[in-house]
């Protein structure tokens, strides 16, 4: 039995690799480079530097491979940029996943892990949001996110095929064993851009926006260790062969940082005070995104170990310095 894990060789399908070769799988990766990078896929395991959007690649895949589950992480994943190439975002992430079901579908590969995430709850009004909270997209990304699971729940349905979407939080921190972490070069998330400005890699940086209704005017969010998050899809892994039925979980911990949290515990960790600006709001950011995660851990037995900021933050910090030495 093999696990293909399209975007394997990227931040969150990278950890994933990683989780399942600590745990005996054999792991084959479809990734097309456009973020990842080929070293980040561990020696022993097949990178094929392709779409998994492209039938006839994924169906010859799962031939020879002997798949049996399919955890598919590629995607692209930024919101702005989902704004601005909505069509883009529905090709690779609603399309091209369509092509991937239907290769599952044809191949009789029976299980399917799906990186969902937050954003398809959009405007709620209401937090912390749980699976049956109404959704609400209010970006093309999490749209063309929220599609695919429509898509995994109709074909789930219809064929003998069990999926478990995962909605993501806020995913930080590195792997433990500083063998991967948070690599791409346009990155905007508020951890690793903390992590560069203390090591003097930016002269300063940004809050944007302190006029929030929070308890000190900025921003709250989940931010979950990807480890665990790694994890989680491990737990769905064994979820699914053992016969469970198809479902959908929030992966957050339940309780949120705000910005000004975050940047004092940066700050602390690296032991820099680091300049830092008060900036306008930036568009499309909710004042609040807070998990309630409990499903993750009655339907699928998900134990988070690494719920603690200041590691989280020591292991971005681990990281950079990692990357710098690769010249990265
Ligand atoms: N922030 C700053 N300064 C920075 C960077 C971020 O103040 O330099 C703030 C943001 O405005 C936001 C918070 O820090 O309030 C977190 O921002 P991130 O960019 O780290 O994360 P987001 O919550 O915007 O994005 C996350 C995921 C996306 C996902 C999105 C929607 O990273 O992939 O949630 O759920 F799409």
């Amino acid at each position: 039995m093999t696990v293909l894990v399209t975007g394997g060789a990227g931040y969150i399908g990278g950890h994933m690799v990683l989780a399942l070769v600590d745990a005996g799988e054999k792991v084959v990766v479809i990734d097309n480079l456009s973020t990842g990078y080929a070293w980040a896929v561990p020696e022993g395991v097949e990178l094929i530097v392709g779409d998994f959007g492209d039938a006839d690649l994924v169906g010859q895949t799962l031939a020879t491979h002997g798949v049996d589950a399919i955890a598919h992480f590629a995607a692209k994943i930024v919101v702005p940029e989902s704004l601005a190439d909505p069509l883009g975002y529905y090709l690779n992430n609603t399309s091209n996943a369509r092509t991937l079901i239907e290769c599952a579908v044809k191949a009789k590969v029976k299980h399917f892990i799906f990186s969902s995430t937050a954003a398809v709850y959009g405007e709620t009004g209401s937090q912390p949001v749980t699976e049956t909270t109404p959704l609400n997209p209010i970006s093309p990304y999490g749209r063309s996110k929220l599609m695919t699971e429509w898509m995994l729940e109709d074909a789930a349905r219809a064929y003998d095929f069990r999926y478990v979407a995962l909605r993501y939080f806020n995913v930080a921190g590195a792997d433990p064993q500083g063998r991967l972490g948070q690599t791409s070069k346009l990155a905007t998330h508020l951890i690793k851009i903390g992590a560069q400005t203390a090591l003097g890699r930016r002269p300063s940086m940004s809050i944007y926006g302190q006029d929030y209704p929070t308890r000190d005017g900025t921003c709250e969010r989940d931010y979950i260790q990807v480890t665990d998050l790694a994890e989680a899809h491990l737990d769905a892994l064994r979820y699914l062969r053992n016969g469970g039925a198809s479902t959908v979980c929030n992966c957050g911990y339940g309780h949120g940082a705000t910005v000004k949290e975050v940047i004092d515990v940066v700050k602390k960790v690296s032991g820099v005070d680091f300049e830092v600006e008060i900036a306008p709001r930036r568009p499309g950011d909710p004042a609040v995104i807070v998990a309630r995660a409990e499903r993750a851990r009655e339907v699928l037995g998900w134990t988070p170990k690494r719920d603690n900021l200041e590691e989280i933050v020591a292991q971005a910090l681990d990281w950079e310095r990692r990357l710098h030495n690769k010249g990265l």
